[in-house]
């Protein structure tokens, strides 16, 4: 699978981490920075990144900063994004089956290279269950699209 990785100053390590993990798994990784711990702006990776994965860039997007949320608020404003923020394993699942997310998003300075990598395995590996979980989503997008 082709996945797209970014982050902020504060998710750099914990995404440089998932992008070698990514490719052990045998994964695609394209890297959207940021390249180093300068301090830097999380909205500059979010949207290019949030773009490219509604345009098909890659299937999936992966998202660092310090909590994981001001870079899931920013994604999420991507028409199309179903950006999750997920610090646990029961989380990460449930936003493929129910919410069928296409940008999960982590906090550097929230959980450890060991979880954010068990998280990150079984969100990739999840599938989207469709059903009364389209019919959900459907009128997420109808709302957004209004
Ligand atoms: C940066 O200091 C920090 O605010 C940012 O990485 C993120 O945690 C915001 O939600």
């Amino acid at each position: 699978m082709k996945i797209l990785v970014g982050s902020d100053h504060a998710g750099f390590e914990l995404k440089e981490d998932i992008k070698l993990y990514l490719q052990e798994l045998g994964h695609e990784v394209i890297d959207y920075g940021t390249h180093s711990s300068e301090m830097m702006d999380y909205p500059d990776v979010a949207f290019p990144l949030a773009r490219d994965v509604v345009g098909r860039v890659g299937e999936k997007g992966i998202l660092c900063c310090g909590t994981g949320v001001g870079i899931c608020i920013a994604a999420n404003k991507v028409r199309g994004v179903r950006a999750a923020n997920c610090h646990d394993t029961f989380s990460a699942r449930s936003s493929r089956e129910h919410n069928d997310a296409n940008i999960l998003t982590l906090g550097g300075r929230v959980i450890g290279k060991g979880l954010a990598r068990d998280i990150v395995k079984i969100w990739v590996e999840s599938q989207f269950l469709g059903g009364r979980y389209q019919r959900r989503l459907v009128k997420v997008e109808d709302y957004e699209n209004r």
